[in-house]
């Protein structure tokens, strides 16, 4: 079993990340390795250019996700951890890719139209052919499991139909499909002073997010100031109904614990926020203080990530070429 995941580079991460994606790595690196299967995350810089940023930006995202992923817990003596750009080779195979998809299946691709919306030719040709980089990205290491999210499972039917094509037309059988992992359901978080909107960078409020960057007193002030109700937590989950802002509490106590939200609520049933919202703070800053000051040490050493970007793509480069080497004789190059 060997598992390959991509991490677009963002910057200013926040809870609803840390428990949405990132802790969700971490927990899938430990299973896999558990059962004996590899682990390779990278991070999708080439990807990140298909909508237009800043190069300053990009940059500085990918090392923040970088330092993010090792304090969080992702091992790079364990799991491969690299960039793409370091790897050629996705770029090249990527290449080949493109003249075996189809432009009809690349038109069936949703996320291409929800993304373009209205302006379908202002997007890049990047944009467009973002599934193909993809397929590229799994199929250079003959990755037998991909993670994905609701919205990547059409990518990942098209890297299968990318990989069946290729054997077929060039009479080989060199690319393995790759099967979806379907992991635990991620926790949804919310803005913590509107829980009819998910926590995100792009709200304008700094009291409505938790930054993975905040200092202690930060992380315990925001969690003081949350919007909550009056009223006591009820002894089941079904008894959060419509008390949006609570049960986004109980979410987040529940998933920075690794416990149920039912399990929460049977410790705290009866009491109200002024009982809970310091606990969720102590254990918040708990959890949370440990990555931050990791994160904030590795990002004073920009030598250290480099190192591990380029030992993690050391080996990734390792894996590729024989079958990126293959690939170009199956073709006749
Ligand atoms: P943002 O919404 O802040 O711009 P991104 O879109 O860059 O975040 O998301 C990066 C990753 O973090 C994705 O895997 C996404 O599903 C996850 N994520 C982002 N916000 C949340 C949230 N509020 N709750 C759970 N997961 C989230
Ligand atoms: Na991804």
């Amino acid at each position: 079993m060997r598992v390959v995941s991509g991490i677009k580079p963002t910057g200013n991460l926040h809870l609803g990340n840390y428990l949405g994606a990132v802790k969700q790595w971490v927990a899938m690196q430990d299973e896999v390795q558990a059962s004996g299967g590899e682990t390779m995350f990278f991070i999708a810089d080439l990807h990140g250019l298909t909508e237009w940023i800043a190069p300053a930006e990009l940059r500085a995202n990918t090392i923040e996700m970088t330092a993010t992923l090792v304090a969080a817990g992702i091992d790079p003596a364990r799991s491969i951890l690299f960039n793409q750009t370091r790897v050629p080779a996705h770029s090249e195979l990527s290449w080949l890719l493109n003249n075996v998809a189809r432009v009809g299946w690349l038109n069936r691709m949703t996320q291409f139209k929800d993304k373009a919306g209205k302006n379908r030719e202002g997007a890049s040709v990047g944009l467009y052919d973002y599934p193909v980089l993809m397929a590229a990205d799994v199929l250079l290491y003959n990755a037998t499991h991909v993670p994905v999210g609701e919205d990547q499972k059409q990518h990942l039917e098209l890297a299968r139909d990318i990989a069946t094509k290729f054997n077929t037309d060039y009479a080989t059988e060199l690319f393995t499909l790759p099967e979806p992992l379907v992991s635990r359901a991620a926790p949804r978080i919310m803005s913590l002073r509107d829980a009819g909107a998910k926590m995100s960078k792009s709200n304008p409020s700094e009291m409505s997010l938790i930054k993975l960057i905040d200092a202690d007193d930060v992380i315990a002030d925001k969690f003081r100031k949350a919007k909550t109700d009056p009223d006591v937590l009820p002894g089941n989950v079904e008894g959060l109904d419509g008390r949006a802002e609570a049960k986004n509490l109980v979410t987040i106590f529940a998933a920075l614990a690794d416990r149920t939200p039912a399990d929460v609520l049977a410790e705290y049933e009866g009491k109200g926020f002024g009982a809970f919202k310091p606990a969720l703070a102590d254990l918040a800053v708990a959890t949370l203080g440990p990555i931050r000051d990791e994160m904030t040490r590795l990002l004073d050493d920009a030598a250290a990530i480099d190192a591990i970007l380029d030992r993690g793509a050391e080996k990734a480069r390792d894996l590729a070429a024989p079958v990126l080497r293959q690939a170009q004789e199956a073709m006749g190059l």
